[in-house]
């Protein structure tokens, strides 16, 4: 039968699919988002994300030199907070001598070449579990964003280039890029949580922290899935409040708002591949239900093609582990 036109022809060979691929995903794209906790010479594997472990600083060390030799150069980190460190106001997060400043100082001095995001909210060391100061069952905002400030400077001291304000309180980007400035770390860079949404798939990360809130939800503070035109907003709030990156967090279920954001914006655009994505691939894995593999490829990709330049992922080792090329 004649036809002018027969896609399938591009389609008819690996190699001619190759050629005309349109994304390609490489370790180069991901950031590796690790975990530290208290101690010596232990990791402690997070049940509901198999593969993924809470590292003591010493191991934590090996695990980024094993992970840079596969060629991973970006990494976030997250601390787990004993119980009794944790207090409403979050003071741990900005005390000299914690266990996440000291691990920020211990990984950028021995590794300046990587790119570590660290994380600027009070959840893991706030004994409400809320990423703000609770008053009378209300999150506050601007107060929070004094303890934020602290935290982000504390930061920068130990040795922190690039922070990632993961709370949604509003005004916070601008404050934090004053204060950091003020404090002379006007190189330090900022990765805005711009789209946060009040979401189901965070729930493995708070068993890793134990980190969940001790009541209520994040509603007031994290978006409403039901929303993209507010991600705008928010996007454009961060960009003009100094921000030098903007996020998507989670991404499989937001595809259309990196998408939107891609469009809208010349700032690059992370997109966050949160715990429960990753524990939905690893479940149904293990039941032999999906190819994990194959699965997390495709998740993956089409992150990159929604129109993310930088994908967050527990899945990066695994990835760059994969003889792919
Ligand atoms: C909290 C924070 C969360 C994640 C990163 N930072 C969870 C939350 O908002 O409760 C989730 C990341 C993941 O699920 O992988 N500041």
């Amino acid at each position: 039968m004649p036809m002018l036109n027969r896609p399938r022809r591009n389609r008819s060979s690996a190699a001619i699919r190759t050629m005309v691929e349109e994304n390609r995903l490489s370790v180069k794209d991901l950031l590796f988002p690790l975990f530290v906790m208290d101690g010596s010479a232990t990791k402690t594997e997070i049940k509901s994300m198999p593969g993924i472990y809470r590292y003591t600083t010493d191991l934590l060390l090996k695990e980024i030199e094993e992970c840079l030799n596969l060629g991973i150069t970006s990494y976030a980190l997250f601390p787990q907070v004993a119980e009794d460190r944790k207090d409403s106001r979050a003071t741990e997060s900005h005390r000299q001598g914690s266990l996440y400043l000291e691990a920020i100082h211990a990984v950028t001095s021995r590794f300046p070449e990587i790119s570590m995001l660290t994380d600027v909210a009070m959840d893991p060391y706030s004994s409400d579990g809320h990423d703000g100061i609770v008053r009378g069952g209300e999150i506050l905002n601007d107060e929070t964003l004094e303890v934020l400030a602290k935290m982000a400077i504390a930061q920068a001291q130990a040795g922190s280039k690039l922070i990632g304000p993961s709370d949604m309180m509003d005004g916070r980007v601008g404050y934090l890029r004053e204060s950091l400035d003020d404090a002379g770390f006007t190189n330090v860079g900022i990765m805005a949580y711009s789209a946060k949404y009040a979401s189901a798939f965070y729930g493995p990360f708070r068993d890793a922290l134990e980190s969940a809130p001790k009541f209520g939800d994040k509603k007031t503070y994290q978006m409403n899935p039901a929303n993209s035109r507010e991600a705008l907003r928010e996007a454009e709030l961060d960009e003009l409040e100094g921000a030098d990156f903007l996020m998507v967090k989670p991404a499989l279920a937001y595809l259309d708002i990196i998408s939107l954001l891609r469009d809208n914006t010349n700032l690059p655009i992370a997109a966050y591949n949160v715990s429960g994505e990753y524990a939905m691939v690893k479940a149904a894995a293990a039941n032999g239900w999906i190819d994990g593999e194959k699965a997390m490829l495709e998740s993956l990709l089409s992150m990159k093609r929604a129109g993310a330049q930088v994908i967050l992922t527990y899945f990066a080792k695994e990835f760059a582990q994969l003889k792919l090329s």
